[in-house]
């Protein structure tokens, strides 16, 4: 299917407005995600207040980057090499991609529509984010040249405290 990125971007304008905005929606996210998939719980040390945000702030670096193919799949390929550090394996993606839809859902169906282009749009996307993450951590030397250029360090990271989940856009 070719990816509808104006409805993923539409709706995720929507989440920001609607039902308490990105805080509810995120912290949603981590409640569920911890009582559907008890096992990957003791994987995250950080408090849902801080991991939260920052998922946020990468699903938005994300929306906001995804016609940028070369800004995108750097910060793709960094968050996924990074993901090696936190001990996450390729078959969480899938759990992590049924969540984000299931909350979304739940979330957009408070004030107005979720519909199943909607679902279908962000399945396929998330589908996408995932190979090219799982990809990167497979493979992390493969990227190497294309990250340093993109401001990252091997581990995915950035130097100087830098956050590498917000993306600027120059
Ligand atoms: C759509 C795919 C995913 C996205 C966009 C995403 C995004 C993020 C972001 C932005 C962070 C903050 C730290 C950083 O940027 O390095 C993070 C941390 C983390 N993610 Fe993911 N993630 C994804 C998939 C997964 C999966 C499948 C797992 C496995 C359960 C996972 C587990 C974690 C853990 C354990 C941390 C560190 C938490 C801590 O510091 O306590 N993530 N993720």
């Amino acid at each position: 299917m070719t990816l509808n990125v104006a409805l993923i971007a539409e709706s995720f304008d929507r989440a920001k407005k609607e039902n308490g905005g990105l805080r509810t929606l995120g912290l949603r996210f981590y409640e569920r995600l911890f009582e559907k998939y008890p096992s990957v719980r003791h994987l995250f040390t950080a408090p849902p207040e801080e991991q939260h945000k920052k998922l946020m702030a990468s699903v938005g670096a994300i929306v906001a980057s995804v016609t940028n193919p070369e800004v995108m799949l750097p910060y793709l390929r960094a968050m996924g090499i990074r993901h090696i550090a936190y001990k996450t394996e390729n078959g969480h993606y899938g759990a992590v991609a049924e969540n984000l839809v299931a909350v979304l859902d739940e979330h957009l169906s408070k004030e107005g529509e979720w519909t199943d282009e909607m679902k279908a749009n962000w399945e396929e996307a998330l589908q996408i984010i995932s190979e090219v993450m799982i990809d990167a951590a497979a493979h992390p030397e493969q990227y190497e040249t294309e990250l340093t250029a993109a401001g990252y360090q091997a581990d995915g990271f950035k130097s100087n405290n830098a956050k590498p989940w917000e993306l600027v856009i120059s």
